[in-house]
């Protein structure tokens, strides 16, 4: 049995303020939550007022991003050491509004990647196909080609330390969700890469999130598919009530 991952990823959303009203109403609501890992991403200004506030509780604080090189003239760039620092245990790389906005690519992502893992971080790599990749029919070959992309060199043993994240680009924030179906034959898909790639025990010991307008209401049908592992939750993780009913899903 795989543990569930319950991970919210707060974007450019709440200040150092917001963070601690939040964790002040949310830990109450998951405090007997013990079934899963619960993981928040909030904004670099806030990592350390989320780990000052989660002290204590089961859930650990990730970054949404990191920069690969340790320190130097990279004007406005975070270290993977830098993100241990605040005491965070995590971090997102490769989410799709990095690839779309910040010219993020599966080398940049692999780079980041190793990175992390150097550091010591639990990375949440993401990957997912665009609605113009999957209407052409181009969803596996896409996922392919990120999955090999963001592993180059990567060992089995690093490779164990990771959580995948499947986020269809077109179910970002727009309310549009893959059905519990689509969103499987993804992340059966992805396991055979690993299997391929690596080993079938590895494989079958990845976690795999499904992320994409998870909310409230749809996260039963989505957790009820043995290939679903958790949810990686944007828009509804930022209210407490909202991501405590989420994590008891
Ligand atoms: P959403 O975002 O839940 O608001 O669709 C998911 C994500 O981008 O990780």
């Amino acid at each position: 049995m795989r543990r569930p991952v319950i991970a919210g990823n707060w974007k450019m959303y709440k200040t150092q303020a917001d963070t601690r009203a939040f964790f002040e109403r949310f830990l109450p609501l998951v405090a007997s939550s013990t079934h899963c890992d619960i993981v928040v991403a909030p904004p670099f200004t806030a990592l350390a007022a989320a780990v000052g506030a989660a002290r204590g509780s089961t859930v650990t604080v990730a970054a949404q991003d990191g920069f690969w090189e340790k320190e130097g003239a990279f004007t406005g760039q975070v270290s993977m050491g830098m993100i241990v620092e605040t005491g965070c245990k995590g971090v997102i790389i490769g989410h799709s509004e990095r690839r779309q906005f910040f010219g993020e690519t599966n080398e940049t992502v692999n780079k980041k990647l190793k990175a992390a893992l150097a550091a010591g971080l639990r990375p949440i790599v993401c990957v997912g196909e665009t609605l113009a990749e999957r209407e052409m029919n181009l969803t596996h070959a896409v996922l392919e080609k990120q999955f090999e992309g963001a592993f180059v060199s990567l060992t089995g043993d690093e490779f164990s330390r990771i959580l995948l994240a499947y986020e269809p680009v077109w179910a970002i924030g727009t309310g549009r969700t893959a059905t519990a179906e689509m969103a499987a034959d993804s992340h059966r898909y992805l396991r055979e890469l690993a299997q391929k790639r690596f080993t079938s025990e590895r494989a079958s010991a990845l976690r795999i999130l499904y992320g994409g307008s998870v909310k409230p209401d749809n996260i039963r049908g989505l957790m009820a598919q043995v290939e679903i592992d958790g949810a990686l939750v944007g828009g509804a993780s930022l209210d407490a009530q909202s991501f405590a009913s989420i994590v008891n899903f």
